[in-house]
């Protein structure tokens, strides 16, 4: 007698999936056959412009606004993308802050906000998602390369905030493996988006290959990431930066 199977949820949520890299990342996760929730805090127009793609490409797609400082906003937005499309697959860690000042000007709201969001928040996030995941699933954080080159004048917190991910993801792995959900970092160096904006030639000017990287090209290593292919990769930091070196 065959015993019957429930199909499994391939739910992705994707923490900040309204601009840039989150929102490349939720296109491709939806065009790879997730049905996608994705958060957004500020620009509500922007993550109903992505959803709007994502279904126009025949693609399934909520949008929910949650501040990833804010630990009630994660969890209830879990709960909605859980509720709307079941348990989750696949998680990925996107939303974060970057913003520089020289030390001795450093103001102590922006360490909190940053520490806030680019650290409290990646810990809550993945700890909301893991609790809703299939076993088996998939966790992606996008830190920094500026974990592991040095960066810019400025660009201190930011940097540590980006180490931090770094470890937590490399321990997490072990928390984790016994129900074989894969946790992997990606340390993307500079990508065109509104975050490098401002300073995009001079990023050309540093990198090696005579470019920024764009918002694509983390989406498709996000995407293997999430795959069936990357099952034997955790706790792992893959850093896409065009051989940034300084
Ligand atoms: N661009 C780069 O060169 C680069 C390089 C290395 C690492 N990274 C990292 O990659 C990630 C994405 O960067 P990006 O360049 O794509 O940034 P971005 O264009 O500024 O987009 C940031 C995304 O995160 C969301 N977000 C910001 N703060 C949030 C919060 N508190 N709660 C929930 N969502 C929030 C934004 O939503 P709203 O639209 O609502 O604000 C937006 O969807 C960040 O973690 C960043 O540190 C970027």
């Amino acid at each position: 007698m065959n015993a019957t199977v429930s199909p499994r949820s391939n739910t992705a949520l994707v923490f900040g999936g309204s601009r840039g890299i989150g929102a490349a990342i939720a296109r491709r996760l939806a065009r790879e056959g997730h049905p996608v929730a994705l958060t957004f805090v500020s620009q509500p127009e922007k993550a109903v412009a992505v959803v709007a793609s994502i279904q126009a490409d025949g693609g399934q797609a909520i949008a929910l606004q949650a501040d990833s400082a804010d630990a009630q906003a994660i969890a209830s937005s879990v709960k909605q993308a859980v509720d709307t499309f079941g348990p989750l697959q696949v998680a990925v860690v996107n939303a974060g802050i970057y913003q520089g000042s020289p030390l001795a000007d450093f103001p102590t709201d922006l360490l909190d906000r940053m520490l806030a969001v680019n650290v409290r928040g990646v810990f809550l996030a993945v700890q909301a998602a893991a609790a809703a995941m299939n076993d088996g699933g998939r966790l992606i954080t996008i830190g920094s390369n500026t974990a592991v080159r040095s960066g810019a004048v400025g660009s201190s917190v930011y940097a540590m905030t980006k180490s931090a991910v770094a470890t937590l993801v490399r321990e997490l792995a072990l928390d984790l493996a016994p129900r074989r959900i894969t946790i992997n970092n990606i340390q993307p160096g500079p990508i065109a988006t509104d975050i490098t904006a401002d300073f995009v030639d001079q990023l050309v000017q540093r990198n090696p290959l005579g470019r920024v990287g764009q918002p694509d090209e983390v989406a498709g290593l996000s995407a293997w990431l999430a795959s069936h292919e990357a099952a034997y990769m955790t706790g792992s930091s893959l850093t896409i930066d065009g051989g940034w070196a300084i």
